[in-house]
């Protein structure tokens, strides 16, 4: 058995189903670029049957990304199978990932199904799959609440049916990690073909210990891991590919010769990227990534590692591509060093795209006598944030605030080119300045979450907005950055309101007709 353990990224499947992160095409490219960076060697594209975006993002990854294998998730159902095989076409490699519940509790209350019925159905969905794409992984959905002698039968049935893969996912978030690698082992002793394919994991953290039992499945024999950046996924998220990827390379003493391919100096712009595109900010504490996972408070602990680094530091920070922000560029500097510092960054942006970042920088380097990397960063996410359709954009702002007047502001939108202008007042700046946007267009939202942070350093530092808004039943993220943290607040409600209205429109039902423009 290989010593490699294969990374499937499902930041785009499993990721994008956290409540509120919901990704467009251009936003899902661009983290694919990432993975392709990091060196993943799986891709999990979307859900192509679940809607119109999600076959057609998983369509242009296919089309786009060379290297890593794409898969496309399908139920055990032909029209899936069929969805994802036509979202597949032009993927160098494809996989079609094809699941069923084979708990008890699924099978009594969800699928309605008996044991025998479940395995044909499984066994007749890989035949199915396997005869449009080669590559098919199977997963016996809650497979750790399935009794192991029916997972058993599932795993061996599904290999002699064609699939290559077959992924034990924890579901529910429901594993202990001795029980989870008894488990494995288990099936290892079980199922006689068991060698003919991968066996693979799948954690959900609900009790915080998806990486634990990823990596206990490891020692026990699963060869690869479905995991996505910064942990987020479904409920409490999926297993962090950061954390059982530098696990696995700091406890070499513990794991021997299990190892990934992992580039880990891409880890933080990669975790980075996502916090931006999701909106899910990173917790400060965070294993990995999070701002103190390298910062030392104590004076103990700070002399220690002014002596010496191991002392209090089991990983290099520039393992995971963390260096020292640098005062970069000012606003003197041209066209060709900001694009190189980007490269440096690991963007690659095309002309339509630096036309736009490097006007965003000469503004900001005007405000701002220095120009770091997280702002460049956070430049560049703005920049490609603005090639999807903006239908609303803002022109003007103007607050009128303190603490003896009434909070105003006064706001023009553009949209297509005509100016709507309209003013309301509020119990603060930012109180009013949604109250304007909404007069303007019509659409009313309930603000559910709002944050703002420094981007970097300095009173002058970029001010970033993130907020969730609801809208019916939908909640939607929108984030803006700054140096203004009201005009930073105005572009981050705008652009929750324009992710409702591109969803109303691919949905056939566009919201601005209900707005006033
Ligand atoms: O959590 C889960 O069971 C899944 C499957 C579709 C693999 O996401
Ligand atoms: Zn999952």
């Amino acid at each position: 058995m290989s010593d490699k353990i294969i990374i499937f990224d499902t930041t785009l499947r499993d990721g994008e189903q956290a409540p509120g992160a919901s990704l467009n095409i251009r936003e899902k490219l661009e983290i694919a670029r990432q993975l392709v960076r990091l060196n993943v060697d799986v891709i999990e594209a979307g859900f192509p049957i679940a809607s119109p975006g999600d076959f057609e993002a998983v369509k242009a990854v296919s089309q786009e990304i060379k290297g890593p294998v794409i898969a496309g998730l399908a139920r055990s159902r032909q029209a899936d199978i069929d969805r994802a095989a036509e979202a597949l076409k032009y993927a160098e490699r494809g996989r079609i990932h094809v699941f069923l519940a084979t708990s008890k509790i699924h099978m009594q209350y969800k699928l309605k199904k008996a044991e025998d019925e479940i395995l044909h159905l499984a066994v007749e969905a890989v035949k199915y799959a396997k005869k449009q794409i080669d590559d098919i992984e199977f997963s016996p959905e809650d497979a750790s609440r399935t009794e192991l002698p029916f997972l058993a039968r599932v795993v061996e049935a599904v290999i002699d049916a064609g699939a290559r893969t077959v992924n034990i996912p924890d579901t529910v978030g429901y594993a202990i990690p001795d029980d989870f690698a008894s488990a494995i082992e288990y099936l290892y002793a079980h199922v006689p073909n068991i060698d003919k394919a991968v066996i693979s994991v799948h954690c959900h953290n609900d009790l915080g210990l998806a990486t634990a039992n990823s990596l206990a499945a490891v020692k026990a024999g699963a060869r690869q891991v479905e995991c996505t950046i910064n942990g987020i996924g479904e409920r409490a998220g999926n297993c962090s590919m950061e954390e059982f990827v530098m696990a696995l390379k700091t406890r070499k003493d513990f794991f021997g010769s299990l190892h990934t391919d992992i580039n880990t100096k891409q880890i933080l712009t990669a975790s980075k990227m996502v916090s931006h595109l999701t909106g899910f900010v990173v917790q400060p504490n965070k294993a990995i990534v999070g701002d103190n996972a390298f910062a030392h408070e104590s004076g103990i602990h700070q002399d220690g590692v002014l002596k010496e680094r191991t002392t209090y530091e089991i990983i290099d920070p520039e393992e995971i591509g963390l260096s020292e922000s640098k005062l970069v560029l000012g606003k003197h500097s041209g066209r060709h060093a900001f694009k190189d510092r980007l490269e440096q960054l690991g963007f690659s942006l095309d002309n339509e795209e630096l036309d736009q970042a490097f006007e965003r920088f000469k503004e900001l380097a005007d405000k701002k006598k220095s120009v770091f990397d997280e702002d460049l960063e956070s430049i560049v996410q703005e920049a490609f944030a603005q090639t999807v359709p903006q239908v609303y954009q803002l022109d003007y702002i103007h607050i009128s605030s303190g603490n003896r007047n009434i909070p105003t502001a006064t706001v023009r939108l553009k949209k297509e080119e005509v100016i709507f202008q309209d003013a309301a007042c509020g119990d603060g700046p930012v109180d009013a300045a949604y109250q304007a946007i909404e007069r303007i267009t019509g659409i009313k939202l309930e603000l559910v979450d709002y944050s703002l942070r420094s981007v970097s350093k300095g009173k002058d530092a970029i001010g970033e907005v993130v907020l969730k808004a609801r809208y019916g039943d939908k909640v939607v993220m929108g984030k803006g950055t700054s140096t203004d943290i009201i005009e930073a607040s105005a572009r981050a409600f705008i652009d929750a309101i324009n992710k409702l209205v591109r969803d109303s429109v691919d949905k056939g039902s566009d919201i601005t007709k209900q707005g006033n423009v």
